[in-house]
C-alpha cells in the first residue's frame, strides 16, 4: 500500500507576540484533526508540534498527495483553532489563513505543505523539518550538502545504494502565473545546481529523489506568502520531509548540515539576515523576533502509524551549536539595519518602506 505523509503547517495565532502557539491553540488543532480524521479513518495517524508561532499537522494517510479531503481536514482544524486564538486575543490571529473559503487544496491559501507518497519500507525512518522566522530556501544548502556533498555525506562515497546520486527538482518561486520546475541530477549537474541554490529567495529545493530506486527522498514546501497576500503577511516559515537510511542519507548526515547556523532571510519583521537556529521541539522565538529556527522530529513508522517523535536536536552536542550561532546571531546585529543585515529592497517590496521611497524619491533634485 502507498502511504502518504503530510505536514501541513499555519501560524494562527500566538501568545504575547510571534512568540509560540498557546496550550489550548494546539489542543484545539489535535482534537478536530481526532474527531474528524482520526475517528472517521481519513487519517491513518497524526502528530501536532509547535515550532516558534507556528503549529505542524503531521498526517499518515492513503489518499495520495494534493488530496482535497486531507487539506480540507487542516484547513478546518486551523479555522477552529482560530476562533480560540480570536477567544484568547492572541496575536495574529488565523494569520496564514490568507483566503476566505477553502478551494481544492491548501497550496496558494497561505499553509506551508511538503507531502510524500511512497511505498513504506520495513522500516521506515523520516524526519519532519520546521522553521520559523524564515523562508523555504533556507533548505537550500542543507539539502544540497546533505544528498550531494561526500565532505556531509559520507553515504555518497561508502553506500552502493546512494551512488547514483539524486535528483533535484527546483522552482522559480519568483515565478507567480504556475509552478516553474527544473530537474537537474547530481553529480553530473551539481554546479548547475549550486548556481540556482545560492539565491535562497528565488530558486527553491521542491523535492528530491534517489537516482538509484526513484524514490521521493525530500520535499519542501514552496509557498510564498508575500505572492499571495500581495503585501507582507508574515515569513513563508517552511516545513520540509526527509526520508533517512537505506537508499537515503543517514539520520546524521541530513542533520549535520545545520550545525553551521548558516544566514538566512527573515529575522524580525521578516525583514533581516540571520543564523538558522536549530531548536528542540515546541521552542518559542525571542531574542530580535528570532533567531530564525528549525526543529527535527525523528519518526519511525509501521503501516503508517507513527510511534512517538525523537527530537533530533534536543541532544547536548546541538547546546554548542546553539551557542555559535547564538553568536552569530549578535554579530549581524551589531550592523543593524546596514547592508546585508536588513534584505534588500526586492524582498522588502510589499512593506511601509515602499510608500516611504516614493515620497522621498519626490524630494530628490538633479544638481545642475
Ligand atoms: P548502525 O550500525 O548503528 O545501524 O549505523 C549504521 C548507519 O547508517 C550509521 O550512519
Ligand atoms: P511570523 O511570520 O513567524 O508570524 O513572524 C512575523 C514577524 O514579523 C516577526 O517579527
Ligand atoms: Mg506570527
Ligand atoms: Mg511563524
Amino acid at each position: 500500500m502507498k502511504i502518504v505523509v503530510s505536514v501541513i503547517k499555519a501560524d494562527i495565532g500566538s501568545i504575547g507576540g510571534h512568540i509560540k502557539p498557546s496550550q489550548k491553540l494546539k489542543e484545539t488543532v489535535s482534537n478536530y484533526i481526532y474527531e474528524h480524521g482520526i475517528k472517521t479513518k481519513e487519517v491513518i495517524d497524526y502528530r501536532i508540534s509547535s515550532t516558534g508561532d507556528d503549529i505542524a499537522i503531521l498526517m499518515t494517510h492513503a489518499k495520495g498527495t494534493l488530496n482535497e479531503q486531507i487539506h480540507k481536514l487542516a484547513w478546518d482544524a486551523f479555522v477552529e483553532g482560530t476562533k480560540v486564538a480570536k477567544e484568547q486575543g492572541l496575536y495574529g490571529a488565523g494569520q496564514d489563513l490568507l483566503k476566505d473559503a477553502f478551494s481544492g487544496n491548501v497550496k496558494g491559501m497561505g499553509p506551508a505543505v511538503a507531502e510524500m507518497e511512497f511505498d513504506e519500507r520495513p522500516n521506515e525512518s523520516f524526519i519532519e523539518f520546521a522553521a520559523d522566522k524564515t523562508e523555504p530556501g533556507a533548505y537550500n544548502l542543507p539539502f544540497y550538502l546533505a544528498f550531494a556533498d561526500p565532505m556531509y555525506c559520507a553515504g555518497l562515497m561508502l553506500s552502493p545504494s546512494m551512488n547514483k546520486g539524486f535528483k533535484f527538482v527546483i522552482m522559480d518561486v519568483s515565478h507567480t502565473e504556475g509552478d516553474r520546475l527544473i530537474e537537474l541530477s547530481t553529480p553530473e549537474e551539481l554546479y548547475d545546481i549550486a548556481a540556482l541554490l545560492r539565491d535562497n529567495h528565488r530558486f527553491v529545493i521542491e523535492s528530491i529523489y534517489s537516482n538509484n530506486t526513484g524514490e521521493p527522498a525530500a520535499s519542501v514546501s514552496t509557498t510564498r506568502l508575500h505572492n499571495i497576500a500581495g503585501k507582507y503577511t508574515g515569513k513563508d516559515d517552511p516545513v520540509a520531509l526527509v526520508r533517512v537510511q537505506g537508499a537515503f542519507p543517514a539520520t546524521g548526515e541530513v542533520l549535520a548540515p545545520f550545525s553551521i547556523g548558516h544566514y538566512v532571510a527573515g529575522f524580525m519583521r521578516g525583514s533581516h539576515t540571520g543564523p538558522l537556529m536549530p531548536v528542540k521541539a515546541d521552542c518559542p522565538i525571542s531574542y530580535f523576533d528570532g533567531p530564525p529556527v528549525v526543529s527535527a522530529q525523528a519518526f519511525s513508522m509501521r503501516n503508517g502509524k507513527l510511534t512517538e517523535p525523537a527530537d533530533a536536536f534536543d541532544q547536548p552536542f546541538w547546546d554548542w551549536v546553539r551557542d555559535q550561532v547564538s553568536q552569530k546571531a549578535m554579530e549581524i546585529r551589531r550592523q543593524g539595519f546596514s547592508g546585508c543585515a536588513m534584505l534588500p529592497y526586492s524582498e522588502l517590496e510589499y512593506g511601509g518602506i515602499v510608500e516611504k521611497m516614493k515620497k522621498l524619491d519626490g524630494k530628490f533634485k538633479i544638481r545642475k
